[in-house]
């Protein structure tokens, strides 16, 4: 499967799903990594991997019509498939209706607990005896589409929200990937799913 990753930060989630794209027998391949950000990392590191990329800024355009943008760019690389890897702009729901069982996210908390930001914090400030990362699709429900998997992390005495996060990314990395591959793999897909994919490559 053909898959664009969006990303406004580091990307290491986005390394992640790439390196194991690259792994004999992968499931998918990344045939796009776009961005609102230009000076995103992410974007300098898949330019050296040789991927294709993508970067608008969204300053000063409305939200209507960078999505319209970014969902152009991803069409035109031929995408089936939109990987969120620590996008950090709320997508309208139009570019979410177009994706609908095709947009997949992660997000660091074991959802339904903590959606929203600084996830880590609130686990701790609970006293949550785990804290861990959750894949799910997206849907207009801020955080809240179906969770298609999750990776459990312990919170260990002293932990603080950086470094917590530091180990919940490991088994992000693991996570991703694995779930992906597993999503885009699965044996049935509603028939309407695959004619709206079909309608949007013409
Ligand atoms: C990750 O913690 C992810 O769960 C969240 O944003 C962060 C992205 O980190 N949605 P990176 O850019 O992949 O390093």
């Amino acid at each position: 499967a053909k898959v664009a990753v969006l990303v406004s930060g580091k990307g290491t989630n986005m390394a992640a799903l790439l390196y194991a794209s690259r792994l004999p027998g992968a499931a998918y391949d990344i045939v796009l990594v776009a961005s609102n950000d230009p000076a995103a990392e992410a974007l300098t590191l898949a330019e050296a991997e040789g991927v294709p990329s993508f970067a608008l800024p969204h300053r000063g355009m409305k939200r209507a019509d960078h999505d319209a943008a970014m969902d152009a760019a991803i069409r035109d690389a031929g995408a089936e498939y939109v990987v969120l890897a620590g996008y950090m702009r709320i997508l309208g729901p139009d570019i979410v209706a177009a994706w609908e069982g095709r947009m997949l996210n992660i997000h660091p908390s074991l959802l339904p607990r903590y959606p929203g930001l600084d996830t880590h914090a609130r686990a701790i400030a609970a006293g949550d005896s785990h804290a861990g990362a959750s894949v799910h699709l997206v849907t207009d429900d801020l955080d809240m589409g179906e969770v298609l998997g999750q990776a459990k992390v312990a919170i260990a005495p002293g932990d603080t929200p950086d470094v917590l996060a530091e180990r919940v990314k490991l088994a992000e990395h693991q996570l991703y990937p694995r779930v992906l591959a597993q999503y885009v793999s699965r044996p049935f897909e509603p028939e309407w799913l695959v004619a709206r994919v079909r309608e949007r490559a013409m």
